[in-house]
């Protein structure tokens, strides 16, 4: 069955993926980045050419579920609580489609982490957003000192994982932490602008383009490389041949010169 606490809607071209657990303020506990994992999987083989990513309540997220993560043992929290976590993540940051974050509430620690997935983030006004993790005794554990560093840089990510500094949106603005600055209460109108800015471009092309940026900046050079020349050698009459030799249990012609 799965867990209501990660929604999915997909209608037209916009995948929504709202975290729904408002009564904590988002927090995500193990089920809920298990299923955030198999909902990326649903949104990458559906129609949808963007993503919109909110959270229901007054918060967007406000990190790891402190309840969930604090009873386990050392070797329970590295070997599942952090190892799931960055394939959830992982997952959300690789998917085909751009990723629009909805911030219009505060954005703190995993908050920041499943925040930096996105490719584009809107915050509302009156927001904060920082890594409390070490405060509470631990490490900012799913990529907030990794991708975080890599989309944010370094300094902004010390700042705040450090030195427990909580940036306002205007200050997240000028340092990069988000994309645009709006209103309270408009940050989806403002998605869906941004969405319709999406949809008016070349589905393959922008796919190709975030997967070619993902790799630039070291997000999934692996699978990337190998998806891309994949999909090359698939187009190829070469693979047409060699599928087509095997079914008729002959040598495969691939022009004289072979
Ligand atoms: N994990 C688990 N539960 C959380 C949570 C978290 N990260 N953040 C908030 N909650 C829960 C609260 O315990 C509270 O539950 P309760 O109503 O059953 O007592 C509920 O969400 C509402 O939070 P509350 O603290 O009452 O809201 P607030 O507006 O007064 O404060 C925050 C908002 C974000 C400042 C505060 O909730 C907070 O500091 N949360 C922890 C943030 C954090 O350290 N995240 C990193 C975790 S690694």
């Amino acid at each position: 069955m799965s867990d209501e606490r990660i929604l999915v809607d997909v209608a037209g071209r916009i995948a929504r993926l709202t975290l729904n657990r408002p009564d904590k303020l988002n927090a995500l506990d193990a089920d809920m980045i298990s299923e955030l994992a198999a909902r990326c999987r649903e949104i990458e083989r559906s129609d949808a050419r963007v993503v919109i990513l909110s959270g229901r309540g007054k918060a967007f997220c406000a990190g790891g579920d402190i309840e969930a993560w604090s009873g386990k043992s050392p070797e329970a929290f590295g070997r599942h609580w952090v190892r799931d976590g960055h394939a959830a993540f992982d997952a959300l940051a690789r998917l085909a489609q751009p990723v629009i974050a909805v911030l219009d509430g505060h954005v703190l620690g995993g908050g920041l982490e499943i925040a930096a997935c996105a490719d584009y983030r809107i915050a509302e006004r009156h927001i904060r957003i920082g890594q409390p993790e070490t405060g509470l005794g631990i490490i900012p554990g799913w990529s907030g000192t990794q991708r975080a560093v890599r989309r944010f840089g370094a300094q902004t990510v010390r700042r705040m994982a450090l030195f427990g500094e909580t940036f306002p949106a205007d200050e997240a603005l000028s340092l990069g932490l988000v994309d645009q600055v709006v209103d309270t209460g408009t940050a989806m109108a403002a998605a869906e602008e941004a969405a319709a800015r999406v949809l008016k471009r070349a589905p393959r092309a922008t796919e190709l383009t975030k997967m070619l940026i993902n790799i630039a900046e070291g997000e999934e050079r692996e699978r990337a490389v190998e998806a891309l020349a994949g999909s090359l050698a698939a187009s190829s009459d070469e693979l047409a041949e060699g599928l087509k030799a095997f079914r008729d249990k002959r040598s495969p012609d691939f022009g004289k010169d072979t």
